[in-house]
């Protein structure tokens, strides 16, 4: 397929949303991006990366890293994580503190803030450093120097209420095996990883290639690739995971800096990037370029 055209007809597609969002600003540091920017990677499984726009720019991946800490965290530890954490798609904003105390401090989902973090607790338990684990396989898969944001984190942090409720409440039922402020620090460290669709594109190759990495190695079996997959489709876009779906029709990740990864099993992984974010945290830009593309290839899941 002649891919650069096609995603370069996406962009197309998606100028006219550029200013239908809103930055994310309840991360102080956030709220100064530029709502105009735009960008689009597609990472072949061969590694062949198409791009268009602003797609060697780095951005604030936000809760596309959860897609990664879910990964390694499984990798390493394997399936016990689902003790801890549910895999329904919750309904609920990301942010959403209220099912956390009906369902006995056990979060929906791996997505939401609250699975988030009970993910990235077990993953610093396993690894010592969850931050650099998810630093270290971004780098190892890209190719790039990819770093946290050190104003994004402390920023972060400074705003950080609602997580920190979440924490201490998974805390009280248990469900924390690290302090509080450890796993806050690491997930908002994580969280504030700068990379670009370029590097995303690449990085989210293995789910493309059934578990396998970049360097040919394996990570996730095909049936573990699977259901990543599975719980992205279902619940990668939080409260917007039914209309993603319907409009999309791949498993996709966002993040509240306006990136999105998406996978097409077989076939590569896509990021595409623009800040401006609906009432979900979903960018605006980004849905209407991946709608464009799968509907005019039929290249989706489904
Ligand atoms: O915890 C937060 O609110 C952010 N660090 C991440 C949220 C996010 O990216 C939700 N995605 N659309």
């Amino acid at each position: 397929m002649p891919y650069q055209r096609l995603i370069a007809d996406a962009m197309a597609a998606a100028v006219p949303h550029l200013h239908r969002g809103r930055v994310a600003d309840y991360i102080p540091a956030l709220a100064a991006a530029d709502p105009s920017s735009f960008g689009m990677a597609l990472a072949t499984v061969d590694g062949e990366v198409h791009g268009v726009g602003d797609f060697e720019r780095a951005f604030s991946i936000q809760s596309i890293s959860k897609l990664f800490t879910l990964t390694l965290t499984l990798a390493l530890g394997g399936d016990g994580l689902w003790e801890r954490v549910g895999r329904e798609p919750s309904g609920t904003p990301f942010n959403s503190l209220v099912q956390l105390e009906f369902e006995d401090g056990v979060p929906r989902n791996p997505f939401i803030n609250a699975g988030a973090l009970v993910v990235t607790d077990r993953l610093h338990s396993l690894t010592g450093d969850a931050a650099e684990t998810v630093r270290e396989f971004l780098r190892a898969e890209s190719g790039a120097v990819i770093g946290t944001d050190a104003e994004v984190a402390v920023s972060e942090a400074g705003h950080g209420h609602r997580n920190s409720a979440l924490a201490h409440f998974l805390a009280s039922y248990g469900n924390l095996e690290n302090p509080v402020a450890t796993v806050l620090d690491h997930y908002y460290a994580h969280c504030a990883i700068a990379a670009s669709c370029r590097d995303l594109a690449l990085a989210g190759g293995f789910l493309a290639r059934h578990g396998v990495r970049a360097d040919g190695t394996r990570l996730l079996t095909r049936s573990e690739a699977k259901r990543v997959n599975a719980v992205m489709l279902t619940c990668g876009t939080y409260d917007a995971a039914g209309e993603f779906a319907y409009r999309v029709g791949l498993p996709g990740k966002s993040g509240v800096g306006g990136g999105i990864l998406a996978v097409l099993p077989g076939v590569g992984a896509i990021c595409v990037w623009s800040p401006g974010l609906d009432a979900q945290g979903n960018s605006v830009a980004g849905v209407a370029a991946l709608d464009a593309f799968t509907t005019a290839t039929g290249l989706s899941v489904f």
